[in-house]
């Protein structure tokens, strides 16, 4: 218990309502994987289908990133949300406002279980080419070419405990097919808002080496 690794996401998204009606600056019709829904998520390439996980290649994608602080009661999560958020909701050198696209991405180390080496990002639209710089020095933005992923998905509302569970059997699974993976550290990546109660979407993934 003194060592939460993947936290609860889910309520964060309680305040995903509020954002879902500003204006969306993205003018791109093209479609994205049907677990987004409604929502612009990264594009990726399947690799291949494994029986239990898949291996995907994301296009370019950038991120708006900020530090989590890992505490039991999540405090740190909503911390690190509503810092992401007022960037996405203008507080940002152009003022721009941005809906909010999907997945919110938790990083976690897991060699070090110090509070400082994990971060919670929001995935920003392809259509804002540059995203506008964060006001807050707590946020930076990502940039990541080419991201190869190993991806284990799972449903219903994730806690915690559901996302450390997923993230360990991806683990058995990738050391027993010999698959090499980036094993400092996990990532859990969220989909959906408290709202949607069927065909909830959930993923831990692994960066492949
Ligand atoms: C890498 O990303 C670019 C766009 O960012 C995409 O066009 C290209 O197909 C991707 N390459 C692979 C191997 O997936
Ligand atoms: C976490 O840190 C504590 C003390 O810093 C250490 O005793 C413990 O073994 C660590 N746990 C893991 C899983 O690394
Ligand atoms: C994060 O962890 C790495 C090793 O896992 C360590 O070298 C680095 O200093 C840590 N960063 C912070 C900010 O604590
Ligand atoms: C794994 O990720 C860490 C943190 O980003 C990085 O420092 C390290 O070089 C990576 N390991 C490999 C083998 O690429």
């Amino acid at each position: 218990m003194k060592n939460p690794r993947f936290l609860l996401l889910l309520t964060l998204f309680s305040l995903y309502c509020k954002v879902s009606n500003t204006e969306d600056v993205s003018t791109d019709t093209e479609t994205y994987p049907a677990f987004c829904r409604s929502s612009k998520c990264p594009k990726y390439q399947l690799v291949k289908t494994y029986e239990k996980f898949e291996h995907r290649i994301y296009d370019a994608t950038n991120w708006a990133t900020t530090y989590l602080e890992l505490d039991f009661f999540g405090i740190g999560m909503a911390k690190s949300f509503k810092r992401l958020h007022d960037y996405i909701n203008g507080k940002n050198s152009e003022g721009l406002k941005l809906k909010m696209a999907v997945p919110v991405r938790v990083q976690v180390s897991l060699k070090d279980n110090s509070t400082s080496n994990a971060t919670m990002s929001f995935f920003l639209p392809p259509a804002v080419v540059t995203p506008p710089s964060p006001l807050n020095p707590d946020v930076y933005i990502e940039s990541f070419h080419n991201m190869s992923v190993y991806v284990k998905t799972f449903g219903g509302y994730a806690l915690n405990f559901h996302y450390e569970k997923h993230s360990k059997k991806l683990e058995q699974e990738l050391l027993a097919l010999d698959l090499p993976y980036n094993n400092t550290y996990g990532i859990a990546a969220g989909y959906n808002d408290p709202l949607i109660v069927f065909n909830r979407h959930n993923e831990v993934w692994f960066t492949a080496l």
